[in-house]
């Protein structure tokens, strides 16, 4: 009887053993709200085979695109509570979670696109936002250039004072709320989803923002014009949820943090291919782009510069930074 027992036994771990694998891979959720021809949407995908290249036979990777996953808003949320476990978020969305992140709301931060690069891929750069608490529930591991920040409309923007007076979406924070009052505009805070609707609606007479937005994001549909100030540089980082990376083996974490600097030369290198390719279809939306005497706007908002560095001590190691590249 025990004989039959140990045989039964030993063919059920010969099947088993041959049908299941020895565990189950953990499903990882990667999510953002842009749409497939965007440069973050192939990053994502150069994240997610970096890894399962890596340890697919632990981890499989889903990327969520188009906002599909919900607002960034939403998605934030839930990479906190470890729902979902990475995304690009805005810097701006991140200011009131961790204050050092109001470093790139500043205006005209950055001479160029090219410095503001070095600066985004400067290691100590991510070590100093990784430096955060661990109870903010979320950890930055590279960031996506979002190009430059312009001002675009219904109507021509081609000096300062074509400003005053006039509603405008922005991102959320205290910089960029003071940076519109020194324009002389009126800032209208809202999610990233809602623009073209208040757009569509006049709720707002323009936006700002980088080239794509006009074509992925249908802004161009309304927005005819297209103004070069060149006011920010806001970079969107790839964040991942605390609860998730602090789970994992320093063997895996480094597989995952070397994907994400991966996903960030990538989606660096695709970038100004993809804004060429907007403008183009911009124009054929009937879009005008509109080259303006970018210094003059600069010089409206250059004396923030040193209130917003004694109001926000945590910015202060990362501006020091920024030196280092003018
Ligand atoms: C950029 C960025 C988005 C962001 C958006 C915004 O386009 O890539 O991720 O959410 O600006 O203005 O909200």
């Amino acid at each position: 009887m025990k004989l039959c027992r140990l045989i039964i036994l030993s063919v059920m771990l010969f099947l088993f053993g041959l049908t299941a694998p020895a565990y189950a891979k953990i499903t990882v959720t990667v999510a953002h709200t842009h749409v497939e021809t965007h440069p973050q949407h192939k990053a994502f995908l150069v994240f997610k085979n970096y890894i399962e290249n890596e340890i697919g036979d632990r981890y499989e990777i889903q990327i969520y695109p188009n906002g599909l996953a919900g607002s960034n808003e939403q998605v934030f949320s839930l990479v906190k509570l470890n729902s979902i476990q990475f995304m690009a978020i805005s810097a701006s969305l991140l200011e009131n979670s961790s204050k050092q992140y109001a470093i790139f709301s500043v205006p005209y931060l950055f001479r160029s696109e090219e410095i503001y690069e070095l600066f985004i891929r400067d290691p100590e750069v991510i070590a100093e936002l990784q430096a955060q608490e661990k109870r903010k529930f979320f950890r930055p591991l590279s960031a996506f250039t979002a190009g430059t920040r312009n001002f675009y409309a219904s109507f021509p923007i081609r000096t300062v004072d074509d400003l005053k007076d006039r509603n405008f979406r922005v991102q959320i924070g205290r910089n960029t709320g003071l940076m519109m009052e020194a324009f002389g505009a009126n800032d209208y805070v809202m999610s990233f989803k809602d623009v073209y609707p208040a757009l569509k609606k006049g709720v707002v007479d323009g936006a700002e923002n980088n080239e794509l937005a006009l074509v992925d994001q249908r802004h161009g549909e309304i927005c005819k014009y297209y103004s070069y100030d060149g006011h920010q540089m806001i970079p969107d980082m790839l964040i991942g949820s605390e609860e998730f990376l602090s789970s994992l083996s320093p063997e895996d974490y480094a597989v995952f943090q070397a994907a994400a600097m991966e996903a960030q030369r990538v989606e660096i290198r695709e970038w100004k291919s993809r804004v060429k390719k907007a403008i183009k279809q911009a124009e054929e939306m009937g879009v005008s782009f509109i080259k303006v005497d970018s210094e003059s706007f600069r010089k409206k908002v250059l004396h923030l510069h040193n209130s917003l560095l004694s109001d926000n001590p945590a910015i202060r190691k990362l501006y020091v930074i920024t030196l280092k590249y003018q």
